[in-house]
């Protein structure tokens, strides 16, 4: 490989910004201060991710969904900023109340419930509830002056990356079937939703998913339809490049001005909210040299951190620390995580400078479906979370 290739294979995988617009003596500061592995919150990112989106999609309600990162710092600084809150577990709900967030600021959207997780959610005052099948809606019957019913639909998306209407969701010739149980049992039927899938690269499908469920309205006009919930999938740029936010959201907002008067219209963001706001800092623990590549052994891998390499599918913008010549010497390398087992591999056949062992990895992005996701295999423990107001100010204070 010439230099010119090695370079550009290196510049993919690691994003311009860890190795230019970071400030590298504030994240030395950190690792001054914390052992590794550990992961940085920073508070000022989630304003900014946050007040983004929801300047893309003007008079959407934001709820955001918690699965995706629900670190309790992250909730009430969503809480301060006027976010809503989508929900899918019990756990999901002890945590927005012990934030004193009320029932009325979220709406559950696990379309499969057991009886006790309906009748959690409405002790805790939400009332509003996703279903997508008959034998849900049946669930309800005993619950009927008390709950607003969503019907999520499916619309299937090639684009995203986790494709998650394979899952959920009933298609849109169902729909008249569940609205008629309803009916028969005075269960108000109030809304529908989808979601596309997570990290949708294009948003067409949400834009075309908004316009069937338009017609749908329309043509089903003896329901009072108060709410359109097109729910997550507003994608982040990882390594692949992927529309600044207000282009991705234009097309959007262009399928949601046919909505009928008084349709209310809520999405549920995850990743866009989440994934920038947090950072990993490794450590190389061992080093060695294998064939015609070099194995680097970090204190965290696809079981702690970087989960979301196997369950999220998703490729983390990585670099070292310390400053590299990107001019210099790159070997071809592969990145380790530390437990016994071989899938344990962050990154193969990279291109890397030299590193040694105590030299510091920054992984960017990865907020969310990280830690979520993390497991203790092995008895590591899962990284620390490190929580800052702006990591790019050098006075940043630990919250
Ligand atoms: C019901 C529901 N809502 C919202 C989300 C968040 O999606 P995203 O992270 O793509 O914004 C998910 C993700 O799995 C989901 O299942």
């Amino acid at each position: 490989m010439d230099k010119q290739t090695i370079v550009e294979s290196f510049a993919e995988l690691s994003h311009p910004d860890v190795l230019e617009t970071f400030d590298r003596a504030s994240l030395e500061e950190l690792v001054a201060k914390h052992e590794t592995p550990f992961m940085v919150l920073d508070l000022s990112e989630v304003d900014y991710q946050y007040q983004s989106l929801q300047a893309a999609l003007p008079g959407v309600k934001l709820f955001y969904a918690l699965k995706s990162l629900s670190h309790p710092e992250l909730i009430k600084r969503l809480k301060g900023l006027g976010s809503y809150f989508d929900l899918a577990t019990i756990g999901e709900i002890n945590l927005v109340e012990s934030l004193g967030i009320t029932g009325d600021r979220c709406i559950h959207t696990h379309p499969i419930k057991k009886d006790k997780e309906i009748k959690r959610s409405l002790e805790f005052g939400c009332t509003r509830m996703v279903v997508d099948n008959i034998d849900e809606l049946k669930k309800f019957i005993p619950y009927a002056d008390q709950v607003e019913i969503i019907i999520r639909v499916s619309f299937r998306s090639k684009q995203a990356v986790v494709d998650l209407s394979r899952k959920f969701g009933c298609s849109l010739e169902e729909l008249p079937v569940l609205l008629d149980l309803a009916k028969q049992h005075n269960i108000e039927v109030v809304g529908l939703s989808f979601h596309v899938g997570s990290q949708s690269l294009s948003p067409m499908t949400q834009a075309n998913a908004i316009r069937s469920s338009i017609a749908v309205m329309k043509v089903m006009n003896n329901v009072k339809w108060k709410f359109l919930d097109i729910g997550g999938s507003f994608p982040v740029s990882y390594q692949e490049a992927v529309l600044p936010i207000e282009d991705f959201c234009a097309p959007v907002m262009d399928a949601l001005s046919e909505l009928p008067e008084g349709v209310e219209v809520f999405a549920e963001p995850g990743r866009f909210i989440s994934a920038p706001s947090m950072i990993e800092l490794v450590s190389v623990v061992g080093k060695a040299k294998r064939g015609a590549r070099t194995w680097y052994y970090l204190d965290d891998g696809v079981y702690g951190g970087f989960s979301g390499q196997m369950f999220d599918h998703a490729v983390y913008p990585l670099a070292p620390l310390k400053p590299f010549d990107p001019t210099g010497d790159f070997f071809p390398s592969v990145l380790a995580g530390p437990t016994c087992d071989s899938i344990d591999v962050v990154a193969e056949d990279i291109e890397l400078p030299e590193l040694e062992i105590g030299d510091i990895l920054v992984g960017k992005k990865m907020g969310a479906y990280t830690i979520a996701s993390a497991t203790e295999f092995n008895y590591y423990p899962k990284p620390k979370v490190v929580v800052v107001e702006d990591i790019f100010d050098p006075d940043y204070t630990d919250v």
